[in-house]
């Protein structure tokens, strides 16, 4: 579904997106992490938000069954609802990334074509899209079965399950290709850093960065 209200517009204040990157000393990014179920994408998430945290960097993690219990509680497992499921997580990491912070978003987003709208929502504006492809063959994932839902799957308790009767569209060109059956965690770990060093993203902006706009505006200013 396309804008429904009209006559709405963004509107725009004096603090800009590198302000606030400046005053938290990092720049915001989302890191898109897709998979199938049992994965590993909410574990590796996990440990690279403790890795970031470590380096001093705000790191804040959106991830399917989370906010499948709160914000999307209303959506289910069909087709439309996991386009709209992901839709409403690209606007949320997007605007997390203009507030400034690394964006782990944890989901199986299984269709390329709504990952590739997040992507493009976020470059449209300027905006860090790290797609991240956790990797684990159908059996593997099968076999840890960590929530026990591929056994319900397979006896048909669970409809449209990932894998089974659902689909999965693997990522065409993912800025990284994790195989988590075959890597460890702290492997995993390592090449998220790294790429993201690479991209600069873990080097700081500093406080001096601030724009003048605002070192020159008066206490409470409206303008
Ligand atoms: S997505 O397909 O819309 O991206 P999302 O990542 O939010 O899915 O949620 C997936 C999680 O919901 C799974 O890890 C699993 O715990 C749970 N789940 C429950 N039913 C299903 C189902 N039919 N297919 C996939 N995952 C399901």
């Amino acid at each position: 579904m396309g804008q429904k209200a009209t006559n709405v517009h963004w509107h725009t204040g004096v603090v800009s997106q590198q302000d606030r990157a400046a005053i938290l000393g990092q720049c915001g990014a989302t890191l898109w992490f897709t998979g199938l179920s049992g994965s590993g994408k909410s574990t590796v998430a996990v440990a690279l938000e403790h890795a970031l945290a470590k380096r001093g960097k705000l790191s804040y993690r959106l991830d399917g069954d989370n906010i499948r219990l709160g914000i999307n509680n209303n959506l289910g497992f069909s087709a439309e609802d996991r386009t709209e499921n992901i839709r409403r997580v690209g606007e949320i990491s997007k605007l997390m990334v203009d507030a400034g912070v690394i964006v782990l978003s944890s989901f199986i987003s299984p269709y390329a074509e709504d990952r590739d709208t997040v992507r493009t929502l976020h470059h449209d504006s300027d905006m860090e899209f790290i797609e991240i492809f956790v990797d684990c063959p159908l059996s593997a994932a099968e076999a840890r079965d960590p929530k026990g839902l591929y056994k319900k799957a397979r006896a048909g308790e669970i409809k449209q399950f990932t894998g089974i009767d659902a689909p999965y569209e693997a990522p065409a060109k993912p800025e990284l290709h994790l195989h988590s059956d075959q890597q460890s965690l702290a492997t995993e770990v390592d090449l998220i850093l790294n790429l993201l060093i690479e991209k600069g993203l873990l080097s700081c902006p500093t406080i001096s960065d601030l724009s003048a706009q605002i070192s020159t505006l008066p206490e409470g200013s409206n303008a």
